[in-house]
């Protein structure tokens, strides 16, 4: 590196030279109540006989994201009991990924169009947020955001209040309510990798955007002091949202290294909404300095050297 560069303020998203980035397509839509655990009910999803084999992206990436909105938005009963009048069924994103100075950088432009203000989150209009896996979970690859969304889950149609995204192996399954497992087990499952990651940007329009990141195991947990750096700005109603991180960001953070693919899945929560009120993004992938074909994410060197 030369000696300078570091004077270019690594983390600031001034440092990638964004219009040489390739950009990819991610429409996300409104998911309703349709849960992990009720797609993998029997009878109730055609889809779950070939998962894994085929993806879900695999299936509907790129095609139904729109239909799958406009039909649950205001789905019935047992999908959606408590439609948002107005409520626009999908927002179309332009996702980048690039990298420099040893920091990962994604950036998320979007339209959300006209979003009735519901009230659910006080403190903030809008929040975009991405997870992140690097194989540590098995299924995430193939499943995205989706293996983190139960039926338990606060505002889900077995809300219990205060659950969570959480993962399945995490729970001993018991009727009448799941036991999460013991303390020690679950030290040893996030030891063994066995985490997601969450970055977020939380957005009102106007004022400096705040960051906040973490972990989803048995339940959603936040860093006190987030390794993740945010921007965001509206022009014509157009979002433009930054997110970058140390490659390495030490202990609670995946580490992103050179010929590896990543997993990510994107959510908008857009109106002042809170918890599954969100918009929701099939599984992509992601790879520094990624080769098309092989990679959704491509990530390469902005304006330095490859990461390898
Ligand atoms: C083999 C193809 C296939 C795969 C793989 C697949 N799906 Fe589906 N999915 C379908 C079809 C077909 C439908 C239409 C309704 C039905 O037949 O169940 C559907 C319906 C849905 C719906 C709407 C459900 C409803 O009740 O309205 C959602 C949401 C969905 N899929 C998400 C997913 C997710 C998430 C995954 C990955 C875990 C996935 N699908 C994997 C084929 C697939």
């Amino acid at each position: 590196m030369v000696a300078g560069a570091a004077m270019l303020a690594p983390e600031s998203a001034s440092a990638v030279d964004w219009a040489k980035v390739p950009e990819k397509n991610i429409t996300l839509f409104y998911p309703a109540q349709i849960s992990w655990d009720r797609l993998f009910t029997p009878g109730r999803h055609s889809g779950q006989r070939r998962w894994p084999e085929k993806t879900c992206v695999g299936c509907h990436g790129d095609i139904d994201e729109g239909p799958l909105g406009d039909s649950l938005v205001d789905g019935e009963k047992d999908k959606e009991p408590a439609p948002i009048a107005g409520k626009p069924p999908f927002v179309k994103a332009k996702v980048k990924t690039a990298h420099e100075n040893d920091t990962l950088f994604v950036r998320i432009e979007f339209d959300p169009g006209k979003q009735p203000n519901v009230k659910m989150d006080k403190d903030f209009e809008t929040k975009v947020t991405m997870i992140l896996d690097d194989g540590g979970v098995k299924d995430s690859k193939n499943a995205g955001c989706w293996i983190t969304c139960h039926s338990d889950v606060e505002s889900m149609r077995w809300s219990v209040a205060g659950t969570t995204k959480y993962l399945t192996d995490t729970r001993i399954p018991k009727s009448g309510g799941d036991i999460i497992k013991s303390e020690e087990e679950l030290a040893k499952m996030r030891a063994a990798g066995y985490f997601l990651e969450y970055w977020q940007a939380r957005i009102n329009p106007g004022k400096p955007a705040v960051a906040v990141d973490g972990t989803i195991l048995e339940k959603r947990s936040t860093h006190e002091t987030p390794a993740v750096k945010v921007s965001a700005t509206v022009t014509k109603g157009v979002y433009t949202v930054i997110m970058s991180r140390k490659l390495d960001a030490g202990p609670g953070y995946k580490k992103i290294v050179p010929d590896k693919k990543y997993t990510v899945g994107f959510a908008i929560h857009a109106g002042h909404t809170s918890q599954r009120f969100h918009y929701v993004s099939f599984e992509r992938s992601l790879m520094l300095d990624g080769i098309e074909g092989v990679a959704d994410l491509l990530a390469p060197a902005s304006g330095g050297g490859a990461a390898r």
